[in-house]
């Protein structure tokens, strides 16, 4: 008998080489446009922002916003994901830039080798992870920012589940993707990713775009720094 799948599995195991194929069509092109109502172009230009030469994607998807907008001129580029297809995906999609492979779970405290980074990009993730929207966030940048340097940036976005304003069809392709375990946002609300961001970094942004908040957070504090060492 087929053991049954924890809720972390459930966040990840849908991504298969075959569903990735549609990824962009259906997520990037339709449901952002015209469920979440926040265009890719909106997440874009978080990229264009903050990607630097020095960067770690983080729940890469298919790479397609590395492929969209990478600098030429041999930017330093890692993948970090839990799932092997993803990796693999994303990896064939920018290796020309011969991308760092990093298989992690993010809620795990992890060891990175090799110097830190000036940004990373955790986009569409968080709505993927079970548990509160305080927790998750708190426990991924806790773990990704001992290898962020101290000016650095961490950017993403993620699809909020409440306090929010949602047409009908995007609140019933929510509640699918929560009941299947693929999201788990049904209490992720813009409060708590702002306590997340404000506890550990200098200077921190949200934008609401439809039901997406596009962050970023900049300059790690040095008392969370410390407070992470000990
Ligand atoms: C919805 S996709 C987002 C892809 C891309 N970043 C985007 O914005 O379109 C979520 C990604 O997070 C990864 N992921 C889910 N749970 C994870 C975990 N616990 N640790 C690391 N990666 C995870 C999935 O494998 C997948 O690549």
């Amino acid at each position: 008998m087929k053991a049954e799948l924890t809720d972390l599995e459930k966040g990840y195991v849908a991504y298969t080489r075959r569903s990735l194929a549609f990824y962009d069509w259906w997520v990037l092109g339709i449901s952002n446009k015209l469920f979440w109502k926040c265009p890719t172009e909106e997440i874009l230009e978080l990229y264009r922002e903050h990607l630097s030469d020095n960067h770690l994607e983080v729940g890469v998807g298919t790479g397609y916003y590395l492929e969209k907008l990478l600098p030429e001129g041999g930017p330093r580029i890692a993948l970090l994901d839990i799932n092997r297809d993803c990796l693999e995906v994303a990896n064939s999609r920018i290796s020309d830039y011969r991308p760092e492979i990093h298989q992690e779970n993010v809620l795990e405290p992890m060891v990175l080798h090799g110097a830190g980074y000036d940004s990373m990009a955790i986009n569409y993730l968080l709505h993927c992870l079970p548990g509160s929207l305080e927790t998750k966030a708190g426990k991924v940048i806790d773990h990704l920012a001992p290898y962020l340097h101290d000016r650095g940036t961490l950017f993403g976005s993620t699809i909020l589940g409440a306090d929010i304003k949602r047409p009908i069809p995007a609140t019933l392709l929510m509640k699918h993707y929560n009941k299947k375990g693929i999201f788990s946002n049904t209490q992720d609300s813009l409060g708590a990713i702002m306590e997340a961001l404000s506890t550990r970094f200098k200077t921190f942004n949200v934008e609401v775009h439809g039901c997406v908040v596009l962050f970023w957070g900049k300059g790690v504090k040095e008392s969370y720094r410390e407070k992470l060492k000990s």
